[in-house]
């Protein structure tokens, strides 16, 4: 199996659990690290053992000795140092959401398509073998026509510090503020509650209303360098091409709940309950019999691989893999839309 080197991009948060995730596949290594914080840089590639740290991504390029990169930069920066990377032909896997906005995403998957190269967007979550095993057997038709769906991601970092101080800390304030890049609770984690209701209801959104909201978290709005106006709440409701109808809704302000993600869809033969909570990530099934006695089983799902194993897989075969950077595109334009809906009083918004 040929070796194959990563350059890692934005060394903050996230970054250790790439560095972590690539530390488990034979014949990966981690060969650098690239961040515009000297002193975050510094102490990343210690911690890890890496041996190149370069201060942007154009001094990592004139080195080059690597094949692929995890873009783990905030989401306003992914644009500007993913196109560079695509231009000179190295496969990339790029955190969520894939951009700031949707024109931004669309040109980054036509430059991915152009050069040819594996290109894929980190949705965490795809690595829940219940989702996985419940898009299957959605395809499969084992609750048959969907109809219905509902579905949350429920986090709670603004009412309690179990993973730092939000005041604070860099890391949460980018994320609370729209001149930082952020489209708040919505892109944040709003893209991956997206991903993971339309994988298994149906891929293709036809139309969107939503209502976004920020609530008062200090004074005058501000801390520091950061305007707090990025929304905290979203309420979505979509129509899938498909013909089935749901709600998603994401907040941070969801005390009881660290990480939770549900959903929970309906067809006309059968219901599954998915669920990704206190790490577990389990399936239940009303099908059958059971649909008419109301009775819901537990369902046993094979492993899946991580979404870094499938990228590495795909960059030494020489194949696409999914979700690439088109599914980021077209997440982020219902993203757009979502904006659209709610500066227009939750109008119901073709995509
Ligand atoms: N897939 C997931 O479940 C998941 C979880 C957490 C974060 N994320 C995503 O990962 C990305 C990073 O999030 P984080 O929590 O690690 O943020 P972070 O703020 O902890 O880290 C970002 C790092 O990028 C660096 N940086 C900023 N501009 C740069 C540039 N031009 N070049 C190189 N480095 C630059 C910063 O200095 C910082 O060290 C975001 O897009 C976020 O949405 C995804």
């Amino acid at each position: 199996m040929r070796d194959v080197r990563v350059l890692i991009i934005g060394t903050g948060g996230m970054a250790n659990n790439h560095v972590e995730a690539y530390a488990k596949i034979v014949g990966v290594r981690v060969v650098a690290g690239v961040d515009t914080d000297p002193a975050r840089l510094a102490a990343f590639i210690q911690k890890h053992g890496i041996s190149h740290g370069f201060g942007s991504v154009s001094e990592a390029l004139a080195w080059g000795e690597f094949d692929a990169v995890s873009n783990v930069t905030p989401d306003a920066i992914h644009h500007r140092t993913t196109l560079p990377l695509l231009a000179a032909g190295k496969h990339v896997l790029c955190e969520k959401p894939l951009a700031a906005n949707a024109a931004d995403a669309a040109e980054m998957a036509e430059a991915a398509a152009q050069a040819g190269v594996v290109n894929m967007v980190n949705h965490s979550y795809r690595e829940g073998p219940a989702l996985v095993a419940a898009a299957k057997m959605v395809a499969d038709g084992a609750i048959g026509e969907v109809r219905h769906f509902e579905a949350s991601y429920l986090q709670s970092w603004l009412t309690q510090g179990a993973w730092g101080d939000w005041r604070t800390e860099d890391q949460w304030l980018w994320r609370l503020s729209k001149s930082h890049g952020s489209m708040g609770v919505l892109g944040d984690v709003g893209v991956h509650i997206l991903d993971y209701a339309t994988y298994v209801a149906g891929l293709q959104v036809a139309s969107v209303s939503c209502r976004l909201t920020t609530f008062d978290k200090a004074e005058g709005g501000q801390i520091g360098e950061y305007t707090l106006d990025a929304n905290d709440s979203m309420n979505m409701h979509l129509r899938l091409a498909n013909g089935a109808v749901g709600v998603i809704h994401a907040s941070r302000f969801a005390s009881g709940h660290h990480n939770d993600l549900s959903l929970k869809i309906y067809g006309t033969t059968g219901g599954l309950d998915v669920k990704f909570a206190e790490k577990q990530s389990l399936l239940k099934a009303s099908l059958g019999g059971d649909v008419k006695g109301g009775r819901w089983v537990d369902v046993s799902v094979p492993p899946v691989d991580t979404n870094y194993a499938r990228f590495i897989a795909a960059v030494r075969a020489g194949e696409q893999v999914t979700p690439n950077f088109e599914r980021g595109a077209a997440l982020q334009r219902v993203l757009d839309l979502a904006v659209q809906s709610d500066a227009n009083g939750c109008l119901d918004t073709v995509v």
